[in-house]
């Protein structure tokens, strides 16, 4: 055999193993797309969404990681822990905020029409100390929900617990070691 046809011989496997391992390669990568960020985006639990909602609207700097309140920036805040309001109080209060208090507002529809205690921003005209404050970010129906959700399933009714305050900090801390169960 003449030595050029032999080298065609010889490339043709290393051909054939280096598409295999090409197509190996593809096959482990479309799966790594396809199942991994696909675990990550849909498996964490539902109450999750609620927390991270909560943590982005900022409604612990003022109501604590715990809920219980105390003083802050914003005076002092009521325990979420204490509260008595019902699941659709919860949604209004969220929504519209308590004029004339530190509590802000977190629908962007609020006070522009008259669904917040049948007023509107004109209703405080003059009246600054009144005005409804607006929260850091707004937040939409779902992400209302969610927060409401999250205060009556995790934090209204229950005193602070260890689990609470990791499941808060998304693992165990110092602060969580120092919580004492009955
Ligand atoms: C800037 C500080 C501040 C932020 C941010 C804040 N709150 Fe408040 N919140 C208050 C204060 C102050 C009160 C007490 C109002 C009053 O005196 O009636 C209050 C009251 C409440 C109440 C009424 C409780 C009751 O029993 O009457 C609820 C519910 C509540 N907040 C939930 C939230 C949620 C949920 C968030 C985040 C989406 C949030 N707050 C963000 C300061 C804040």
């Amino acid at each position: 055999m003449p030595i050029s046809q032999m080298s065609t011989l010889t490339a043709q496997p290393s051909l054939l193993a280096k598409s295999l391992l090409a197509i190996a390669l593809l096959v482990l990568a479309v799966n790594v797309l396809a199942v991994g960020p696909t675990i990550g985006v849909e498996v964490p639990p539902r109450k999750n969404y609620g927390l991270s909602t909560a943590k982005r609207a900022n409604c612990m700097g003022c109501h604590k990681w715990h809920g219980d309140g105390g003083t802050g920036y914003g005076g002092a805040a009521i325990s979420l822990r204490k509260t008595p309001l019902t699941r659709e109080q919860l949604i209004t209060v969220i929504k519209c905020g308590r004029p004339g208090t530190n509590m802000p507002y977190f629908d962007k529809q609020a006070y522009k029409n008259d669904e917040c205690y049948g007023m509107t921003f004109e209703d405080f005209d003059g009246d600054d100390s009144n005005r409804p404050l607006q929260g850091k970010k707004y937040l939409n129906e779902r992400q209302v929900n969610a927060v409401a959700n999250f205060v009556m399933t995790e934090i209204q009714g229950k005193p602070i617990t260890k689990a609470y305050c990791e499941m808060y900090f998304g693992g165990p801390t110092r602060e969580c070691d120092l919580i004492k169960e009955p």
